[in-house]
């Protein structure tokens, strides 16, 4: 068992461990990464350095002890406000991140309808199936169904399925701008419209969205409206730490009242610590996400945001252009900024993603349809032409090799089916060895068509669940031995 260092090591020695343990991380400054990371050149990196270790100790639960921190936030609040149709009455608190936002939008929404619709004692909220799971963690914590609707051919919300699907215990209904999968953008007016005409709550999920599409329709293309300006918004969400180049730790959440978001807060007054008041989920707040999110955005400006999305967009434009370009894949339905879904009909798309990964590039796998997901960010700009070509190398493998292996097939369908009749032992054992080959190597995944066809072919989704559960327990088994051992 891994116990703490009996003795100091050295910070040379510390430091030296985890830069070694960096090795196999995905190369996302060479423009690697299609995910998780949203890079926009080194100077934004040190900028951000410095603002974030020059508050990493404060804390900004108590605005009071740093006024520092209570004027940064109010100020990261308003700018974002006024990029997103904010208003005068308009309120928001900075989270950790999107996934809080929405926690923090759904329990708002419960309490809304706790004391303005006592009768409904199981409020429901209606999510495209293509809603971030964040909406289904904040219904598992606060106690809200989650009614999931199937989008439309274009991947869009389906407004008639959306009205279907109200019922008297129907409290809110969320669109996003744009959805991660496909990175369409939900029909914000329409949605907007439907809650409007049923007195209900609705959140615009522009987490992804919220600090690109401003800059992308002042750049000239075709967005949609979809933020607080379009009555019937009632809340929406924007990530400072995704397109907003913020350090990770950094969203925000804004109402188009201060009454709906005095509903977010939580106070304790009988406590003998003291009165204790915490506007968001988190107790303590990081001060240096609060401070680098501050920075950025004012170093940034207008001007930076629009130079840094106008070479996003171009890049995103090539990209689609040149994925269109090679026959057997595609872009699914009409993404309306940089995050995009590379599909195909005919083709094993896992295979696709693992010849890739085998190029070195990381891109996230999607399912309903199978497909790989692109984030594109600023250092996409210096790596779109090799991928492009990798990615002609990698169809052009996958349709060689894709009628092999029996993973396929089961992946491809041929033999769907095939885990009903086959002995539950060997289902078990393909399984375990998929989710091996996840693992392989010990770093990033190396092969994961396999799995994924597993996955897909499954009979039962329950069992999907244990085995990602399974995975969730194996993470924080210690595999090496940390510094100084
Ligand atoms: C549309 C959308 N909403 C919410 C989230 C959740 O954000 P976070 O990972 O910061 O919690 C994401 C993350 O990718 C997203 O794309």
């Amino acid at each position: 068992m891994i116990t703490l260092p009996p003795k100091r090591t050295s910070a040379e020695n510390v430091l030296a461990t985890m830069r070694a343990a960096r090795a196999r991380d995905v190369r996302w400054r060479e423009g690697k990464a299609w995910s998780l990371v949203f890079y926009s050149g080194d100077d934004v990196l040190a900028l951000l350095q410095e603002a974030y270790t020059m508050f990493f100790s404060e804390n900004g639960l108590n605005p009071m002890a740093f006024p520092s921190l209570k004027k940064f936030e109010a100020e990261v609040v308003a700018m974002t406000a006024s990029l997103l149709g904010g208003d005068e009455g308009t309120a928001g608190n900075m989270t950790s991140g999107g996934t809080e936002s929405l926690l923090m939008a759904v329990k708002t929404a419960r309490e809304w309808a706790r004391s303005t619709r006592p009768a409904i004692t199981q409020p429901e909220m209606i999510l495209p199936a293509t809603a971030h799971p964040a909406f289904d963690k904040a219904a598992h914590y606060f106690g809200v169904k989650a009614i999931h609707v199937p989008v439309a051919a274009d991947f869009r919300a389906d407004i008639d399925a959306m009205r279907a699907a109200i019922t008297p215990n129907t409290i809110m209904i969320v669109g996003s701008a744009p959805s991660y999968p496909q990175g369409v953008l939900d029909p914000i007016p329409e949605l907007a419209h439907l809650a409007r005409e049923h007195d209900i709550l609705f959140h615009v999920d522009a987490c992804v969205g919220g600090m690109m599409l401003p800059f992308v329709r002042q750049l000239g293309y075709p967005v949609p409206d979809f933020d607080l300006g379009v009555p019937g918004v009632t809340s929406i969400s924007a990530d400072l730490h995704k397109y907003g180049y913020a350090a990770k730790g950094a969203s925000v959440i804004l109402y188009k009242t201060r009454g709906l978001r005095r509903r977010q807060f939580f106070v304790s007054t009988d406590w003998p610590g003291g009165i204790y008041a915490s506007p968001t989920m988190m107790g303590t707040r990081p001060g240096g996400a609060i401070a680098a999110a501050w920075a950025v955005m004012n170093y940034l400006g207008e001007e930076g945001y629009l130079s840094i999305a106008d070479t996003v967009m171009k890049t995103a434009t090539k990209l689609r252009q040149g994925i269109e370009a090679i026959a057997g894949i595609k872009v699914l339905g009409q993404p309306v900024m940089s995050v995009m879904a590379l599909g195909s009909d005919g083709l094993n798309i896992y295979e696709i993603g693992d010849e890739m990964t085998a190029r070195g590039w990381y891109l996230d796998r999607q399912q309903y349809p199978a497909s790989l997901h692109l984030t594109v960010n600023y250092a996409h700009a210096a790596s779109a032409d090799q991928f492009l070509a990798d990615l002609g190398e990698a169809v052009a493998r996958a349709r060689r090799f894709s009628f092999g292996k029996l993973a396929n097939a089961v992946q491809v369908g041929l033999v769907r089916g095939v885990t009903k009749i086959l002995p539950e032992k060997l289902v078990s054992d393909l399984t375990g060895r998929a989710l091996a080959l996840l693992g392989q190597g010990g770093g990033l995944p190396q092969r994961s068509a396999a799995m994924y066809g597993m996955m897909a072919s499954l009979p039962n989704r329950g069992d999907v669940n244990e085995i990602v559960l399974d995975l969730l327990d194996g993470l924080t088994r210690v595999e090496e031995k940390p510094a100084g051992n």
